[in-house]
């Protein structure tokens, strides 16, 4: 088998492959719509389309392996069957109001590339008490109603019916239940265009409200053999993320949690023809200036289909993210596996974020050769996964850990941990990841701790000072306890807050990395690497 075999058959399997049964002509009055595709389908696109007598417009740019055209708005749904079934790979492709925004994309994506999105905070894991408290309450009984009630309630969730709007109203009553009480929640819908709404609940930050962390699924499903009609439960893809994401919710509230920052959870209208609902909303973020400063997408949570049990996407989403939610896999899901793959590209509504420049990060079910292959068809039910929602329980729990995380802020009964590096020590550092910034008194000492695991040949820890930062700070090293200015691995005692101490063949454990003030200083980050 030749190795472009391989890759084909690969993500056939990694998508439904409906057959396409709706192939709506083309009326002269159409609304028509903007689409960015990779120039790799396009020829198969316009040779598909020709043959149904649908002629594609030229393209209107390409540049970077990614073209933006223009068609009639009822042809997408065609446009992904045919990527489906011509190219045997999901469809990825991105639908846009206007010529202006679908080049806007083109430019985007090629940029983009080069230079992915910069994180807006330091990501670090200091607020074990509060996540622990908050982990213990999942419940897969739960999650296993909230698919259960989406997936045969309103089994056909399409973006442009009356029981796509029903089932986001639905959502939005089952969400103000959980809010019920507290003035700091609300929940609202977000519309749109077409006639389902996206749904959003806010826990309004008690200290950097401004500060927003964002945790999303989408709420759409497809059949994609007779969309207005035809039945599409769309347990795993996607009530399972709704589900998973509306469970964090609900012990967040349980536990009396109160962020630091504001936190929102989202349920997208429209993500099956072309990520609207989340392209809607996080360009009128971006417009107005939210500072969202991590988004989750849970996108098929339900369906175990491989031995790992987080496929990481790495495409359209944020490395220092992805690599801040491996950390909380591995320090609040013991026991849990993961791996890196890569969707297609724009898969789901991480993407929209992504384009709009925010961190976003996608831990997905399964590999691409190994998820669930019901999806988009009348078979993607609750009883097609076993009739329970166990997989979906390690989602909600990494949705707990990353609110609790990202957001900060504390549990009834619980102390809020710092929400930057802070002066307080006890601080753990992600491997490669920068804290935040700090700063200290004279004589004070701050320590950060690492993990290292067995085998590494190296170690480095860097302090920087960053834009005006001010003072003088050391750096001290030690392994399994905090050093002092007298007991230490290493030190390195330069005459700025830049210093810089290395570790060969690092024991396996905790290292503990501090900033002594030599003078009071400001502005310091940390970071560990091996
Ligand atoms: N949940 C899927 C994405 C998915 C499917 C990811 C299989 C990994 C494996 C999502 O709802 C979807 O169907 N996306 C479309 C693209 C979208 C822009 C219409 C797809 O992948 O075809
Ligand atoms: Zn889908």
């Amino acid at each position: 088998m030749t190795l472009k075999k391989v890759v084909s058959t690969v993500a056939f399997l990694a998508c439904a492959t409906p057959a396409f049964a709706e192939a709506p002509q083309q009326s002269p009055k159409e609304k028509m719509v903007w689409i960015t595709i990779g120039s790799d389908a396009l020829a198969t696109v316009r040779e598909s389309f020709k043959s149904d007598g649908v002629e594609l417009s030229a393209p209107l740019r390409e540049k970077g392996g990614v073209v933006a055209l223009r068609l009639p708005e009822s042809q997408i749904v065609k446009l992904a069957g045919v990527i489906h079934s011509k190219l045997n790979r999901c469809a990825g492709f991105v639908a846009h109001d206007s010529e202006t925004q679908a080049l806007e994309e083109v430019e985007r994506a090629t940029t983009a590339a080069l230079a992915p999105a910069p994180s807006a905070v330091s990501y670090f894991i200091n607020n074990g008490p509060s996540v622990n408290a908050m982990l213990s309450g999942v419940a897969e009984l739960n999650i296993r109603n909230t698919i259960n009630s989406l997936s045969t309630n309103y089994n056909n969730r399409y973006y442009n019916v009356q029981s796509g709007k029903d089932a986001a109203t639905w959502l939005q009553s089952q969400w103000t239940t959980i809010a019920s009480g507290r003035s700091d929640i609300s929940v609202a819908l977000f519309t749109h265009t077409w006639t389902q709404p996206s749904v959003i609940a806010t826990i309004t930050g008690t200290t950097l409200p401004n500060e927003v962390v964002v945790l999303g699924g989408h709420l759409d499903s497809i059949n994609q053999s007779s969309p207005t009609t035809g039945k599409a439960p769309g347990a795993d893809d996607d009530a399972s993320g709704v589900a998973s994401i509306t469970e964090a919710f609900r012990v967040a509230v349980a536990n009396g949690y109160k962020p630091a920052r504001t936190v929102k959870f989202m349920a997208y209208a429209g993500e099956e023809v072309g990520l609207y609902g989340s392209k809607a909303i996080a360009n009128s973020f971006k417009s107005s200036g939210v500072n969202v400063v991590g988004v989750l997408q849970l996108d098929m949570t339900n369906y175990k289909g491989s031995s790992y049990d987080f496929g990481m996407v790495t495409d359209n989403t944020n490395a220092t993210l992805n690599s801040f939610t491996t950390s909380l896999i591995s320090t609040y899901i013991p026991g849990t596996t993961y791996t890196n793959i890569t969707c297609g590209y724009a898969c789901s509504d991480h993407a929209s974020w992504y384009s709009a420049g925010y961190p976003s990060t996608m831990p997905f079910e399964a590999t691409m050769t190994t998820d669930n292959p019901q999806i988009h068809t009348t078979g993607d039910t609750l009883t097609y996964m076993g009739g329970t929602a166990t997989n979906s329980v390690k989602f909600a729990k990494l949705a707990v850990s990353f609110l609790g995380e990202l957001a900060k802020g504390a549990t009834t009964g619980n102390t809020p941990p710092p929400t930057d590096g802070g002066g307080t020590g006890g601080n753990t550092l992600t491997n490669g990841v920068e804290s935040a910034q700090y700063s200290g008194a004279k004589s004070s000492m701050t320590c950060w701790t690492l993990t290292v695991p067995s085998g590494k040949t190296s170690l480095v820890f860097n302090t920087a000072g960053k834009t005006s930062n001010t003072g003088d700070s050391d750096l001290y090293v030690r392994f399994n306890a905090e050093p002092t200015t007298g007991t230490y691995n290493c030190k390195s005692e330069g005459s700025t807050n830049t210093e810089s101490c290395s570790v060969t063949n690092p024991s396996a454990g905790t290292w503990y990395a501090c900033s002594y003030g030599y003078s009071a200083y400001t502005n310091v980050t940390m970071k560990g690497t091996y």
